[in-house]
């Protein structure tokens, strides 16, 4: 029976235990053999030997329980260790985005206007010749609804060709006072250093009792505002025309990149043209039926202030997805 506590002792797999169960207290096992032997035995020994074959069924049946509660442990144990997760290791490198340079200009331009109460309202890209043009005093000889410049569908249906229609749309839906600004991509029918088919604008509005509004306001908001895009630079107002404002004016900023001393991006003159405004022309007013009313106006192409911010020199880059290019505006 000896060799039967070594054999238990020296098995290494909880799956090894149950073929010694088998040979040990099995139908065939050695301790059914064992006791069958005793039929051949003296009978004054019976006794004495079924007493010892108990106490080694007794101790086989102990020690194999207890074999297998500690194999059972240290397998589990080892199942834990080759499972666990190292939290501590680090992960593959993952690739994050960021976003592109012009929404990130665009979010600029809307966080400094929504810090000065204007709500943002959006349009339709696809508009009529009402909203795009005729209410925004657009009449229609104007070169500006040239075919060559805007594209267009059936039944006096275009893509809108800037964000100005959206001025229309919030006056129509809303009283005075308003104050709003309308970003958005914009169509024209153009392809070149400095131009391309869609590109984004950000329009504003402010509309509220007649003689409460002022160039001296649109002054201030947009030399506020430029100030926060481009840091500490000249601000000027040139006299200009827009069918839709009256006076209307074009806003420069000193050239960033000579500083005003005149360099080949501003052309010598050591100016940047970055937006067009106006005190809202009363012909616009009146398509709307506001009366009583005054306001300001202004839009501004948002690709050109990212070229700017980001020293750009080609704005058809920015939209051929490359992510080598877009890799440098993290
Ligand atoms: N809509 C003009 C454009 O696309 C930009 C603009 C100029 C908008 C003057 C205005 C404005 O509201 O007052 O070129």
């Amino acid at each position: 029976m000896k060799a039967w506590y070594d054999k238990i002792d020296a098995v290494e797999r909880v799956s090894d235990l149950e073929a010694i169960r088998i040979a040990v207290f099995g139908k065939k096992g050695v301790l059914a053999a064992e006791f069958a032997k005793m039929k051949d035995a003296p009978n004054e020994d019976k006794a004495a030997i079924a007493k010892e074959l108990n106490i080694h069924k007794g101790r086989l049946t102990a020690l194999l329980t207890q074999k297998k509660e500690m194999l059972q442990l240290h397998e589990l144990e080892a199942a834990m260790k080759a499972e666990a997760i190292d939290v501590t290791l680090y992960s593959a490198p993952s690739q994050s985005g960021s976003l592109h340079p012009v929404m990130e200009t665009m979010d600029r331009i809307v966080e400094y206007f929504s810090s000065m109460n204007f709500a943002v309202y959006t349009g339709p890209m696809i508009e009529d010749d009402f909203h795009n043009f005729e209410a925004l005093n657009l009449p229609k000889y104007h070169p500006a609804r040239d075919m060559q410049d805007t594209f267009y569908f059936k039944d006096e249906m275009l893509l809108r060709t800037h964000t100005s229609p959206v001025q229309i749309r919030t006056m129509l839906q809303s009283q005075p006072p308003i104050r709003m600004i309308a970003p958005g991509a914009v169509f024209r029918r153009d392809y070149d250093l400095t131009h391309t088919p869609m590109f984004h604008q950000v329009e504003g509005l402010l509309v509220d009792e007649a003689g409460s509004v002022s160039f001296a306001n649109l002054k201030f908001i947009l030399e506020d505002f430029l100030h926060y895009m481009f840091g500490d630079v000249a601000v000027r107002f040139r006299p200009s025309f827009f069918p839709f404002t009256e006076p209307s004016a074009e806003v420069d900023i000193s050239c960033i990149f000579c500083e005003g001393e005149g360099c080949r991006v501003c052309s010598k003159t050591g100016w940047l043209e970055v937006l067009g405004c106006g005190i809202v022309d009363s012909n616009v007013f009146q398509a709307v039926n506001y009366n009583n009313v005054s306001g300001y106006a202004f839009g501004l192409g948002v690709e050109r202030f990212a070229m700017l911010i980001h020293r750009i020199g080609d704005l058809r880059s920015l939209f051929e997805g490359d992510v080598r290019l877009l890799e440098q505006f993290r």
